[in-house]
C-alpha cells in the first residue's frame, strides 16, 4: 500500500510518501526549487520521492491533498459577498487558477510529466485541512490517546481545531472560524511591524523580548476577546484581511491605537518592539486559555499541537510549563508542509485502520547524498579539500578554535528548523558570535537571536526546567548561573531556544558536540539553518557550496569532507 500526500497551491508546499504506515519520505518543494515558501505545485519534489523510492505513480494506491477546494471556495465567495463593495478588491490578487488547479488534480497527475510505466489507479482524497494539522502531531506522537489542539491562520474556515485522538481515531470536539484567527491575528502585527506575513512571524517573536508588553498591553488585549468557553474573536474594527482577502491586514483603527505602519526595511524603533513584546504575550495568553479549555473537553495528560502557530516556540514553552497537560508533543513541520504528512497519516491510520508504528525519528526524511555527490560538487567550485581522519573530531576542533563551519550530512530535515544535518555552527561562548553571523554570514537583522543544540543528557545542567526537545519547538530559560558561558544563544530575556540532541535521534551530531564539550566543557554548539536570509535551507551538496562561497563562513564540511576557499 503506497500512500501520498501533497499540499500545493497555498504555501509551504511539500510532498509526503508512505508505505503502509511506514513513513519513507517528506520534503518541502522549496528546498528544491529553492523559493521560500513556496506556493508551486510540488513537481520535484514528487519526481524525488518517487524515483528514490524506485516507484511511480502507478504505483501509488492512495494520495491525500491537505484541504477541501469546495469548502475553500464556499467559504471565500461567502465572505467576499458579505463584505461588498469593500471586498472587491480582492479579486484584484485572487487566482481562481488555484481553485481550479486544485479540483482538476487527478487529471494534471495522471496526465503529467511523472513518467508513470501505466495509467495511474490512485484514488484522490480532498482531506479537511485541520484534520490533517492534527493527524500529523497525533499519529507521530507515540501517545495512545491525546487531546489535539491545532491553530493556524486558516484553513477552509476553520482556524483553531480541538479534538481528540484515541488509537486510531481523531474527531473534532470544538473549533472557532474565519476571521477570528490567531494566527491571522500575529500575521496582521507581523505585516504592521513592516515583515512579510506567513513568514515573518518568526522575527516578530525574536523582536518581542527586546521591547516592554506593559506599553501597549491594554491596547492588544482591545483587539481580541476569549472566555472560558474556547470562544475567541477578534474585534474586527481593527483589521482588514477578512474583507480584502489579504490584500491589507489592518485597518486605519489599529494605526490609530498603535501608531503608523512601519516602512519594510525602516528603523526599528522602541515602539514596534513594545508592539510585538504585546502582540506575543496576548497570543500566549489567548492559547493558554485555548489550551485549558480543551482540557476541558479532553482531560487528557497528552497534548498534540500542531498548525503554524505552534511554531511559536516561546509560546509552546509557556503551554508546557503553565499548561495543564503533563507531556507535549509538537509537530516539527507545524506550518501548512505538515499537512503533506497529516493528510497521507489520516488515510492510512484513520480510514484504513493501519497500524501505528513507532517513528524513530521523524525530521530526516528528505533527500541524502553520496561521497561522491561531497567531492564532485566542492571539485567544481574549486574548494580546498582536506580528508581528515575523523571528520567530526577535526570540525569539533575547528569549532572550539572559534571557526564558523557549515555542516552538511545525511538526510536533509523537514520543517523550518535546521537540526544538525544542514546546519551553520559556532561556538556558543563567543559573545561577539551573534553579530558576527547576522552580519557576515546570514545577512539577516541584528536583533534575530541563534539557538543552541545541547546534549540530552546535559541539558538540565544549562538550562531551566528542560524537557526533551528533539526538534527545537521549545523556549526555556538559560540557567542565570551559566548564561555568562554561553552568550551567544542567549537570548536578551536570558532564555534560548533549544534543541535537545540524543545518540539516538541523531547519532553524527551527538558525537560532534560530545567532541566540541570535551575540548571546551560546554556541551553544546550554535545552531542556525544552513542559508542566508531570505533563501531556503540548502539541499544538494552544490547549494551548500554556493551558499559557502557567498558568505563568510570558515569550513565547510560535506560527509567527511573538511573543505576551505583557496
Ligand atoms: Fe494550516
Amino acid at each position: 500500500m503506497v500512500l501520498l500526500g501533497i499540499n500545493a497551491y497555498a504555501h509551504d508546499s511539500a510532498v509526503a510518501l508512505l508505505d503502509g504506515p511506514r513513513i519513507l519520505a517528506f520534503v518541502e518543494e522549496e528546498r528544491f526549487n529553492r523559493e521560500k515558501h513556496t506556493t508551486a505545485f510540488p513537481d520535484r519534489s514528487l519526481r524525488w520521492v518517487l524515483e528514490h523510492h524506485g516507484l511511480d505513480l502507478s504505483d501509488v494506491d492512495e494520495l491525500a491533498f491537505f484541504l477541501k477546494p469546495w469548502q475553500l471556495i464556499a467559504s471565500r465567495t461567502a465572505r467576499a459577498l458579505r463584505y461588498l463593495p469593500r471586498s472587491l478588491v480582492q479579486f484584484t490578487t485572487y487566482r481562481p487558477g488555484n481553485a481550479l488547479r486544485i479540483l482538476a488534480l487527478g487529471s494534471y497527475l495522471r496526465n503529467g510529466s511523472f513518467g508513470a510505466r501505466r495509467a495511474p489507479r490512485f484514488r484522490l482524497r480532498y482531506v479537511d485541512h485541520h484534520l490533517a494539522h492534527a493527524a500529523s502531531a497525533y499519529y507521530l506522537s507515540g501517545f495512545e490517546e491525546a487531546a489535539i489542539l491545532s491553530i493556524d491562520g486558516a484553513g477552509e474556515d476553520i482556524t483553531t481545531w480541538f479534538g481528540r485522538g484515541m488509537g486510531h481515531r481523531i474527531v473534532r470536539r470544538h473549533c472557532v472560524r474565519l476571521p477570528h484567527s490567531l494566527g491571522l491575528l500575529y500575521s496582521a502585527v507581523t505585516d504592521y511591524l513592516g515583515f512579510k506575513p506567513w513568514g515573518g512571524e518568526g522575527k516578530v517573536m525574536g523582536l518581542a523580548p527586546y521591547g516592554d508588553p506593559a506599553r501597549y498591553r491594554s491596547a492588544m488585549h482591545g483587539l481580541l476577546h476569549w472566555n472560558e468557553d474556547g470562544r475567541f474573536e477578534l474585534d474586527l474594527r481593527y483589521f482588514d484581511f477578512h474583507v480584502t482577502g489579504w490584500t491589507r491586514w489592518i485597518s486605519p483603527a489599529f494605526e490609530q491605537v498603535f501608531g503608523p505602519r512601519r516602512p519594510p526595511q525602516s528603523e526599528l524603533t522602541s515602539r514596534h518592539q513594545d508592539v510585538a513584546a504585546a502582540l506575543q504575550e496576548v497570543v500566549e495568553d489567548a492559547a493558554l486559555a485555548l489550551v485549558r479549555h480543551l482540557h476541558r473537553l479532553v482531560p487528557s495528560r497528552n497534548l498534540c499541537l500542531a498548525g503554524g502557530v505552534a511554531l511559536n516556540s516561546v509560546m509552546n514553552g509557556r503551554i508546557r510549563r503553565e499548561g495543564p497537560f503533563e507531556h507535549m508533543f509538537v509537530q516539527p513541520a507545524a506550518n501548512d508542509a505538515g499537512t503533506a504528512l497529516g493528510g497521507a497519516l489520516l488515510i492510512a491510520h484513520g480510514l484504513l485502520g493501519l497500524p501505528r508504528v513507532e517513528s524513530p525519528e521523524v525530521v530526516y526524511l528528505g533527500p541524502e547524498y553520496s561521497a561522491a555527490d561531497h567531492e564532485a560538487a566542492a571539485r567544481d567550485l574549486g574548494l580546498v579539500i582536506e580528508r581528515p581522519d575523523d571528520a567530526v573530531e577535526r570540525t569539533a576542533e575547528l569549532l572550539a578554535a572559534g571557526k564558523i563551519v557549515g555542516w552538511f550530512q545525511g538526510r536533509m530535515e523537514v520543517g523550518p528548523r535546521a537540526l544538525g544535518n544542514r546546519s551553520i555552527l559556532a561556538d556558543p561562548r563567543d559573545a561577539t558570535m551573534k553579530d558576527t553571523l547576522n552580519h557576515r554570514v546570514k545577512h539577516r537583522e541584528a536583533f534575530r537571536p541563534f539557538a543552541p543544540s545541547v546534549l540530552e543528557e546535559h541539558a538540565a545542567e544549562w538550562f531551566e526546567g528542560v524537557a526533551s526537545s528533539p526538534h527545537m519547538l521549545l523556549v526555556f530559560p538559560v540557567n542565570p548561573a551559566r548564561r555568562g558561558r554561553v552568550p551567544a544563544v542567549t537570548h536578551v530575556d536570558g532564555t534560548a531556544r533549544v534543541q535537545t540532541v540524543s545518540a539516538r535521534s541523531n547519532p553524527r551530531f551527538h558525537r560532534l558536540i560530545a567532541a566540541f564539550g570535551r575540548r571546551t566543557g560546554v556541551p553544546m554548539l550554535l545552531n542556525t539553518s544552513f542559508n542566508v536570509q531570505g533563501e531556503p535551507i540548502v539541499c544538494t551538496p552544490s547549494n551548500a557550496v554556493h551558499c559557502f562561497k557567498g558568505t563568510d563562513m570558515d569550513y565547510l564540511v560535506l560527509g567527511d569532507l573538511v573543505l576551505r576557499k583557496p
